[in-house]
C-alpha cells in the first residue's frame, strides 16, 4: 500500500443502526468478508439505542454470520475481537462522547449510517459537534428521499458537515459483478461500441422479476412501492452503465460524468409510459393498507433524447410474486435494412445481460440452417457464464468507500437526475390494476410494450 492509499483509507468503521435489520441480513457479513479477504483490521463500531451490550451484539453479529455466510473461525474470532459496541439515544451528546471513546484515536472513520434517513440530521450534526466529521466518510443507505424535493433536503442536511467527495450513497445493484460486467463488455472491446446506438439498437428490455412477495417488509414497501424500491435506483443505474458513452480521461470522476450526462438525457416518464400492478393478496400482507394503491408491479417507457440513443425505446419491467427470480438486460437489435432470404420473422439478434441470481453475457444472432434453403434459425453465443459472485455487493461497496472510492456510489447529481426521470409519476400515479401471483403483471404491459415487443422473459436458473 502506497502513502496516500494508506492516508485516505479509513482507519475505524462506526454503523449506526447496528441492532437493525440492515446490519444483521448485510453489513454484518460485508464486515466478516473484510476482514476474511481484506486483512481488516480496525475498531469497528457498532451503534444503537436498544439497551443492549456487547455481548448482545456480538450474539446478533454470530447469529447473522450462521445465516448469511460460511464464516472461518479465525476470521469469525477476529471480527468479534474488532467489534465494539455504544448503547444511547442519537439526541444525547453523551453518546457521541461515548463513541469517540470507543474510537479511540482515529482520524479517518467511515460512519454507515444504517438508519432512517429523518435521522440523518441528528446524526451528522452530532458527529460534528463531537469532534468526529472532519477527514471522515459517511455512507447512506438507499431510497435516498423519497422524491426529488426530499433527497435535495436530505443532501443539504449532509453537506452542512460532509463535502460530497466525502458521502457514498449506496445502489446495491452497483456492487454487483454482472452491472460492473456490462461495463467491461462495453469498454473492453472495440466491437460493440459501434453498434450501440440507434443505428444498430431497435429497443431494450430490462426485467427485474422476483418469485417472492413483500414478505415481512409490509410497512417500509406500502410507503415505497416497485418504481422507488428498485426502479428509481438500481434499474436507472444499470440503464447509466448500458447506455452511458464511454468515460474520458484519467479523472476517477469520469465514469459518474458520463452516467449523470445520460440521466439527465431521459425524458421524465408521463401518465402514457408506466403500467401499474399490484399482486392479488399484498393488501392482507402485515402493515399494509387494507385499501393500499401501491404498486408491486410496474413497467415503464423511458427514452433518452441524445443523439446516440433518440427513438430506441427502452422497456423496464419490475415486480414482486412473479414466475421467476432473474434480473436481465437485453438489447435488441434492427433486422437488416432489406430482407435478403425472405424470411421475416423476429429476433435478429441481441445482446443479453443476465444480472442475477446466475451471471451471463450472451450475443444472439441469426444462422443459416444446414440445406438447400437459404432459411436460418437464431442461435445465442454465451460469452460469459458464471454462479453468482462470492463477494457480496456490500463487501465491495465498503471496501470502495473505505479506501474513499466513489465511483460505485450514486452522487448528487446523478441520484437527483434519478428522481427527476420519476418525478411526474410519482406525483399523478395511475391506478393499479391486480395481477394473480405467478403471473407477469398485468396484461397492459404487452399493451405498453407493443409492436416493440413481446417481453422476453427471463429463463428461471438451473
Ligand atoms: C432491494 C429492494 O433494494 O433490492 C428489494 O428493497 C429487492 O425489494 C432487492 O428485493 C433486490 O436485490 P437483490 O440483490 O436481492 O436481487
Amino acid at each position: 500500500m502506497t502513502d496516500t492509499q494508506s492516508n485516505t483509507l479509513a482507519d475505524a468503521i462506526v454503523f449506526f443502526g447496528a441492532t437493525g435489520d440492515l446490519a444483521y441480513k448485510q453489513i454484518f457479513p460485508a464486515l466478516l468478508g473484510l476482514v476474511r479477504d481484506e486483512g481488516v483490521n480496525l475498531p469497528i463500531v457498532g451503534v444503537a439505542k436498544a439497551g443492549w451490550g456487547l455481548d448482545q451484539l456480538k450474539a446478533r453479529a454470530k447469529d447473522s454470520l450462521e445465516h448469511h455466510v460460511k464464516a472461518d473461525p479465525a476470521s469469525f474470532d477476529k471480527l468479534m475481537g474488532l467489534l465494539r459496541y455504544v448503547d444511547g439515544d442519537y439526541n444525547d451528546p453523551k453518546t457521541f462522547a461515548a463513541l469517540k471513546a470507543a474510537l479511540g484515536g482515529a482520524k479517518r472513520p467511515l460512519h454507515y449510517l444504517a438508519i432512517p434517513p429523518s435521522l440523518f440530521g441528528v446524526v451528522v450534526a452530532a458527529l460534528a459537534a463531537a469532534g468526529l466529521s472532519k477527514d471522515a466518510r459517511l455512507v447512506v443507505e438507499k431510497p435516498f428521499g423519497h422524491d426529488r424535493q426530499s433527497a435535495a433536503a436530505l443532501d443539504a442536511i449532509l453537506h452542512e458537515h460532509f463535502p460530497e467527495e466525502s458521502i457514498f450513497r449506496i445502489d446495491h445493484y452497483l456492487g454487483k459483478e454482472p452491472v460492473q460486467s456490462i461495463v467491461y463488455t462495453r469498454f473492453a472491446n472495440a466491437i460493440f461500441e459501434p453498434l450501440w446506438n440507434r443505428q444498430y439498437v431497435r429497443s431494450i428490455q430490462i426485467t427485474m422479476a422476483e418469485t417472492f412477495g413483500v414478505q415481512d417488509r409490509g410497512a417500509f414497501y406500502d410507503a415505497t412501492g416497485a418504481l422507488r424500491d428498485v426502479v428509481q435506483n438500481h434499474m436507472l443505474q444499470v440503464v447509466a452503465n448500458l447506455m452511458m458513452d464511454p468515460p474520458t480521461g484519467e479523472d476517477h470522476e469520469a465514469s459518474r460524468d458520463q452516467k449523470a450526462a445520460l440521466l439527465k438525457a431521459a425524458r421524465p416518464l408521463g401518465p402514457k409510459d408506466i403500467v401499474r400492478g399490484q399482486y392479488r393478496g399484498y393488501r392482507s400482507v402485515p402493515g399494509v393498507k387494507p385499501d393500499s394503491g401501491v404498486e408491486t408491479f410496474v413497467a415503464i417507457k423511458l427514452t433518452i433524447d441524445s443523439w446516440r440513443w433518440a427513438g430506441v425505446p427502452i422497456y423496464i419491467r419490475a415486480g414482486k410474486c412473479l414466475p421467476v427470480t432473474a434480473a436481465e438486460v437485453l438489447v435488441d437489435f434492427h433486422a437488416p435494412p432489406r430482407e435478403v432470404f425472405g424470411e421475416d420473422d423476429r429476433p435478429y439478434g441481441h445482446m443479453r445481460f443476465r444480472i442475477s441470481p446466475d451471471v451471463s453475457v450472451a450475443m444472439g444472432l441469426r444462422v443459416k440452417r444446414p440445406g438447400e434453403k437459404m432459411a436460418g434459425e437464431p442461435v445465442e453465443l454465451t460469452l460469459n457464464e458464471q454462479a453468482a459472485s462470492d463477494m457480496p455487493p456490500y463487501q465491495r461497496l465498503l471496501g470502495d468507500a473505505m479506501r474513499g472510492d466513489g465511483e460505485l456510489f450514486g452522487r448528487e447529481d446523478i441520484v437527483d437526475a434519478q428522481w427527476r426521470i420519476v418525478e411526474p409519476i410519482l406525483a399523478n400515479p395511475p391506478p393499479v390494476t391486480i395481477y394473480e401471483p405467478g403471473s407477469w403483471g398485468p396484461e397492459d404491459s404487452d399493451a405498453l410494450i407493443g409492436a416493440d415487443g413481446p417481453w422476453r422473459n427471463p429463463e428461471p436458473s438451473v
